[in-house]
């Protein structure tokens, strides 16, 4: 019998991902769902970020580049850190990738052995767990609550490092939850890392996106954890362009070197014409950014305070990114004529069949009592959405 990659079965397929192509799917046949699925900003890439790839496009910027990404690019990236996360980096200290997520992947691959544990908390984006088994390493998954703003506390940090412990995956601002360490909250979690061999990657995808004043602190701008710790970022949300595939890693050049040498055997170069895009997106000063984050912020007011009117939902208020993650457990046990809900897959079953809107289930982060719900979308979706949800409940016996 052909037998296939043992390693690979043990991988689930992406949940959001799948999610999305069932609404898409639905879509085509012409059923009128309201997706809140979206893990992308619902804005243009800007217009000045367009004009660059097309310019590179004309100048015949078609071929391949170095691997780790086109010289120009690399100074944007180092520049960018400087400026933005007092982080001081070379160029050779830089890989760009086909998006964050193969920048983590990269990254992981080269820093874990089997057997070796890498931290994380729950809710946790949903690629975490599968990249660690990719590459061979344990999830050790620290829980949280919405009661803990769905933070860690350096005393759980603490209780979860082993002789076996590689790696601590940090994500601020988060995705699923929105939550935001505060720059004090990464000092105390800092000073459990201090003088420990332990890899630090840190996950800033959303690091533009952050409400009320709130500031991203880089846990890798901590003098002790420099060495020790890789920090990933990109264009895709802070530019609205998730379809370009640029993201970055940058730390130590042990650790990036053999990501390069990976990179170099499974992709090579990202896109030689999203790299130029990328360049004049991380040069080119834009208001059309901060309008973006202004927006999110007040469709973030809005969707909060309307969900916490629904009877039985509590919606925490996150301080970044563009989800919210709240807490559907009231309704576990509840039934229609067809449908019984008994998790959070059931409850976003239910919400699609029943009223054609798209949620994604809190277990595909880890968190099996919540769900995510976008607002990467127009206010009339917002409201629209709100409504079917509140209809939903209401049949709910
Ligand atoms: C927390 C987090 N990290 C990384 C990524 C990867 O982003 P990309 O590969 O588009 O750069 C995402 C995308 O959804 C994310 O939510």
């Amino acid at each position: 019998m052909l037998s296939l990659s043992e390693s690979l079965l043990n991988v689930e397929e992406s949940r959001t991902m799948a999610l999305s192509a069932l609404i898409k799917k639905l879509k085509a046949e012409g059923k009128d769902v309201l997706s809140f699925s979206a893990g992308e900003p619902d804005f243009d890439t800007p217009e000045f970020i367009k004009k660059a790839a097309v310019k590179a496009i004309h100048a015949n910027f078609t071929r391949y580049t170095a691997n780790e990404g086109y010289p120009a690019l690399l100074k944007a990236i180092v520049d960018k850190f400087a400026k933005d996360n007092d982080l001081n980096f070379e160029q050779k200290n830089i890989l760009v990738s086909n998006g964050a997520k193969q920048s983590i992947y990269n990254v992981l691959m080269s820093v874990c052995n089997p057997g070796d544990e890498v931290i994380f908390q729950s809710p946790y984006w949903v690629s975490y767990p599968e990249m660690v088994k990719l590459a061979g390493a344990n999830s050790v998954v620290i829980e949280t609550t919405a009661e803990a703003n769905f933070k860690i506390t350096p005393e759980q940090l603490e209780k979860a490092i082993t002789p076996k412990t590689k790696v601590f995956l940090f994500n601020t601002p988060s995705n699923p939850t929105g939550a935001v360490y505060s720059k004090d909250e990464i000092l105390a979690l800092a000073e459990v890392l201090k003088g420990k061999d332990i890899f630090i990657i840190s996950d800033e995808i959303y690091e533009k996106i952050v409400f009320d004043n709130e500031k991203h602190f880089a846990i890798g701008s901590i003098e002790e954890l420099r060495e020790k710790t890789i920090t990933v970022n990109g264009v895709s949300k802070a530019y609205a362009m998730t379809g370009w595939r640029i993201g970055y890693a940058a730390g130590n050049e042990k650790v990036i070197k053999l990501a390069r040498n990976l990179q170099s055997h499974s992709t090579s170069n990202a896109c030689s014409i999203s790299q130029a895009a990328a360049v004049a997106a991380l040069t080119q000063h834009s208001e059309e950014i901060e309008k973006m984050v202004v927006a999110f912020q007040k469709r973030r007011d809005f969707i909060v305070e309307e969900l916490n009117r629904i009877e039985g939902i509590h919606c925490p208020k996150p301080t970044g990114a563009f989800y919210v993650f709240f807490d559907v457990s009231k309704f576990y046990g509840k039934t229609t004529d067809h449908i019984k809900i008994t998790d959070s897959s059931s409850f976003c079953d239910y919400m699609l069949k029943e009223e054609l809107v798209g949620l994604v289930p809190g277990i595909a982060f880890g968190n099996d009592d919540c769900v995510r719900m976008s607002y990467a979308c127009s206010y009339e979706e917002i409201i629209d959405g709100i409504n079917r949800i509140t209809r939903g409940l209401k049949k709910l016996g």
